[in-house]
């Protein structure tokens, strides 16, 4: 039946075994805008009303064979009918007759003899009603279809739980949660379904006192210990006293998370493998001029133990100047000393501690150093500028003396051609808003636009058996510290490289 049927198709049942009474019925409602239709007895208006299911029933009581109380019975007995509305014509005036009639579920009474205004608002506010519900039981059905699709549709188990904590109703989700069937688990305590492995104390508590949770990741298991599963868990109090839980299965998210930061360990790892073989290979291809810079001492050291060596054949020795020789030689091997010991530290593997506070002016001047030893057999000149009082930055030193060395000795082969008179090479560290960072001038050949596009990809070199891994693994150390890199053009001619970090 359709509530949004138009008046016209809209069927009244009248029913009274005096045809006289019938007829006037007939005549007070004909023309009202809806079909009449008429029986003479009770067999007929049950098989009549369960034919055209009626809107409405105008029904008299006293009648032979079954009367009116027995065919509403009837009417309300059948789930086909039992929702027609029924009006009693009676009679009838004692009071007991009326409450019997709608005990029976009849929702009005006309009394004979009929006032014809009466009968016709009655019927019309009757027939509205009915109308209205309806239509309500339509607009209903739909909302549950709609409600019964979301809560089918969504992957989360919503479990509805009553005042007492028991199951009222579960999404399949939930039901696939629980193992088992909703018919198995309705009114019976949650607490006999799932168990929450972690977190019971409060889950409980929250649940007996009604407030809102949310757990971020909880397992559960659902009773007798079957299916497991590690969930997100929000409950919210519902106005008629019950709870709502929604239950986010996030077994295979952390699964995949875990994937991810595997796959992540091993990236890092292989990145500080690779920046660890880039400052090997640096290392080596500074071994020339590390030989040179150690070879200078070594011969001052033996040069000295010579002198030494000399006032031994004295007869007499001047202590004094023997003290003088000797401190020299002391001198001397530690110059040779220390640029091993740069050298060194610089081909270290990564420490374990990784990150310290770090004042970048100090490192920059051990990388200066370990520089100046290329600059010297490459013949280009390296000055170093400190900003002074620079705040700490927290990084790892090996990694950040790597980016220097690297930008320094790009700058020094690009200037290896310049002419006599360019200067050299340019360090100076700054501090620009919450950065500290150093900047690496030269006035060599500069970039072309295509290779300026292409600094920071790897394999990128202009060099004759150059690598081209230096500034792509420049740029992975910074961007893992937070920080930048970049190039602009030195407007004298050249490039200008620069690199910060977070200040601390
Ligand atoms: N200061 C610079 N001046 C001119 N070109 C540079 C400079 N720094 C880097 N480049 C260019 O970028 C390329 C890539 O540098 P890098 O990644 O360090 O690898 P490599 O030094 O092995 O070539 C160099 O081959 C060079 O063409
Ligand atoms: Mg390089």
């Amino acid at each position: 039946m359709d509530g949004r049927a138009n008046t016209s198709q809209e069927q009244v049942l009248l029913v009274d075994d005096n045809p006289t009474n019938l007829q006037v019925l007939y005549k007070t409602l004909e023309n009202s805008g809806y079909t009449l239709l008429a029986a003479r007895d009770g067999e007929q208006a049950l098989s009549i009303a369960a034919k055209t299911i009626p809107s409405l029933i105008l029904l008299d009581i006293m009648m032979p064979g079954i009367d009116g109380f027995e065919v509403c019975k009837r009417l309300k007995a059948d789930p086909a009918t039992a929702s027609i509305p029924v009006i009693f014509l009676s009679a009838l005036t004692d009071t007991d007759a009326k409450v019997q009639g709608f005990e029976l579920g009849a929702i009005d009474f006309v009394s004979k003899p009929f006032q014809g205004e009466e009968v016709r608002a009655r019927v019309n506010t009757q027939l509205r009603i009915h109308r209205l519900e309806m239509e309500l039981a339509r607009r209903n059905a739909e909302l549950e279809d709609e409600n019964r699709q979301i809560l089918n549709a969504v992957t989360e188990s919503i479990i509805g739980l009553d005042d007492k904590q028991r199951v009222s109703s579960l999404n399949p989700q939930a039901e696939r949660l629980l193992g088992r069937p909703l018919s198995q688990c309705i009114g019976k305590p949650l607490s006999e379904l799932l168990e929450f492995t972690e977190s019971r104390e409060r889950v409980s508590s929250a649940l007996a006192e009604r407030r809102a949770i949310a757990v971020e990741q909880l397992d559960v298991r659902s009773l007798p210990g079957k299916v497991g599963a590690t969930v997100a868990m929000y409950g919210s109090p519902l106005e008629d006293g019950g709870m709502v839980l929604v239950l986010r299965d996030i077994s295979e998210w952390l699964a995949s998370q875990r994937a991810l930061s595997a796959a992540q360990d091993e990236l890092h790892n292989q990145r500080q493998h690779l920046a660890h073989m880039e400052r090997l290979s640096t290392g080596g291809e500074m071994a020339a001029g590390i030989a040179h810079e150690v070879n200078q001492p070594l011969t001052a050291v033996s040069n000295y133990a010579r002198v030494a060596q000399r006032f031994l054949d004295n007869s007499e020795i001047d202590r004094k100047k023997l003290a003088e020789v000797l401190e020299k030689i002391v001198i001397q091997a530690q110059r040779a000393s220390d640029v091993i010991q740069r050298l060194r530290s610089y081909i270290r593997k990564p420490t374990a501690e990784g990150r310290v506070p770090l004042d970048i002016n100090t490192v920059m001047q051990e990388v200066v150093m370990l520089a100046e030893v290329d600059s010297r057999i490459n013949g280009v000149d390296i000055s170093f500028d400190p900003m002074p009082d620079l705040p700490a930055t927290r990084a790892d030193d090996v990694q950040v003396q790597q980016i220097a060395l690297n930008l320094i000795r790009n700058a020094m082969e690009a200037m290896r051609d310049a002419p006599e008179g360019f200067g050299g090479v340019q360090v100076r560290t700054y501090k620009e808003n919450d950065f500290v960072g150093f900047e690496v001038l030269d006035r060599g050949c500069g970039l072309s636009p295509e290779m300026e596009e292409q600094l920071f990809s790897p394999f990128v070199t202009t060099k004759e058996g150059g690598m081209g891994v230096g500034l792509s693994i420049c740029q992975s150390i910074v961007q893992a510290h937070g920080g930048s890199i970049g190039y602009r053009a030195n407007p004298d001619g050249g490039a200008i490289f620069y690199c910060q970090f977070p200040i601390q």
